[in-house]
């Protein structure tokens, strides 16, 4: 089936997968799917790709695979499940995004002798890094000139080729957009292939509960592809008739870092000087999706939180001693979920499932 990607604003249409915005700017979202039915489901195939037929702007034979998904749902306590998203072949969630868009672009790239460009020093990264390797595509991965750590020797390892970039974090982003022969810039933070390949988190919990959804879902918001793709997974079941309502969506933030939160529960937000959050993954201050977050959170009646660094850190260590070694920035859901226990926000029946996002041996928390 053709692809087709609506604009989030002017709803103006674009055929090509290898546009990551708008003409006018703005967020595109892809438009081409079919509609969730559970006996389209490949049973035996125990990775994102059971959901092949809700991508059906990909054929098969294009897929590039590194075993991503099916990712363990653990019950933890009666009424509270863990989904081990940090299972995942390169470590976090991202492989889900990053499967998706590196089978839609991989070929066409190649025929055009040319290679990708993508801004990111952390997870997202280190997973585009990961799929080009598989699909034998040039990866060029922009980051900030200090940047280090687990995640950046992922990156080389995986033989992506690294270009530092000195300024801000914009300043990244715009290194990595600047038009050059061969370069096609497919960030995760714009790319819409992305965030539709995430939707396959929401279907996967669905399934493994047994045809069910959660009352609550905890996730870890940044840039926003991992709630904007669990939301796009929801509005599907829904649309599908499948489901009735929304779950109540939280979004999860950092006090340093959580736009967010503050636009949904309009309050004003001040910059901090200086991030210094052991949540180091959580750290888009001014993420371009945050209005088509804002939007989506509303239709679907969803709710915000944000956590101080004392009680993500003691939540990441209950998190490891209880034999879930995550990232701080993952312990940052458990730790919202925890203070909406300790105000009462959440009722004895209740079902609630945490996403944790990210492996702890990427972390450059030292015990
Ligand atoms: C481990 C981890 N959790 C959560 C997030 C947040 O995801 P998003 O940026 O899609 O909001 C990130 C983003 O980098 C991450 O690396």
């Amino acid at each position: 089936m053709q692809y087709e990607a609506k604009c989030t604003k002017c709803k103006s249409y674009s055929s090509n997968p290898l546009d990551y915005k708008c003409s006018c700017g703005s967020p595109l979202e892809v438009s081409t799917k079919s509609t969730f039915r559970k006996e389209a489901i490949k049973k035996n195939n125990y990775t994102i790709w059971r959901y092949s037929e809700f991508f059906p702007y990909i054929e098969e034979n294009q897929i590039v695979s590194l075993g991503e998904g099916w990712s363990p749902l653990i019950r933890f306590a009666k009424n509270v499940y863990f989904k081990l998203d940090f299972l995942n072949p390169t470590g976090s969630f991202k492989d889900r995004g990053s499967s998706v868009l590196i089978s839609s672009v991989h070929r066409m790239i190649k025929e055009m002798n040319g290679y990708i460009s993508e801004d990111s020093s952390g997870n997202a990264g280190a997973s585009i890094a990961a799929y080009a390797a598989r699909a034998g595509l040039r990866a060029r991965i922009y980051v900030p000139a200090d940047v280090s750590g687990q995640k950046f020797n992922q990156i080389i390892f995986y033989g992506a080729e690294v270009e530092r970039v000195a300024g801000n974090r914009g300043k990244v982003a715009a290194e990595a957009q600047k038009l050059e022969k061969g370069k096609f810039y497919i960030g995760h933070i714009w790319h819409p292939i992305f965030r539709d390949g995430i939707k396959t988190l929401t279907y996967e919990i669905f399934e493994q509960l047994e045809w069910m959804l959660p009352n609550r879902i905890y996730l870890p918001v940044s840039a926003g592809t991992l709630l904007l793709g669990v939301i796009r997974g929801l509005e599907d079941l829904v649309d599908s008739g499948i489901i009735e309502e929304f779950p109540k969506v939280i979004t999860c933030q950092t006090r340093q870092v959580s736009p967010l939160y503050h636009r949904l529960k309009n309050l004003p937000y001040t910059l901090p000087e200086k991030i210094t959050s052991i949540a180091d993954a959580l750290v888009s201050t001014n993420p371009p999706l945050l209005d088509l977050m804002v939007k989506k959170m509303r239709e679907i009646g969803g709710d915000a939180e944000i956590v101080g660094e004392d009680e993500i850190y003691s939540a990441f260590i209950e998190l490891a001693r209880s034999g879930f070694h995550v990232e701080p920035s993952s312990a940052v859901a458990y730790a919202a979920y925890k203070k909406h226990v300790e105000k009462g926000e959440i009722s004895g029946d209740e079902i609630s499932v945490i996403v944790l996002t990210g492996f702890g041996l990427k972390s450059t928390l030292k015990p």
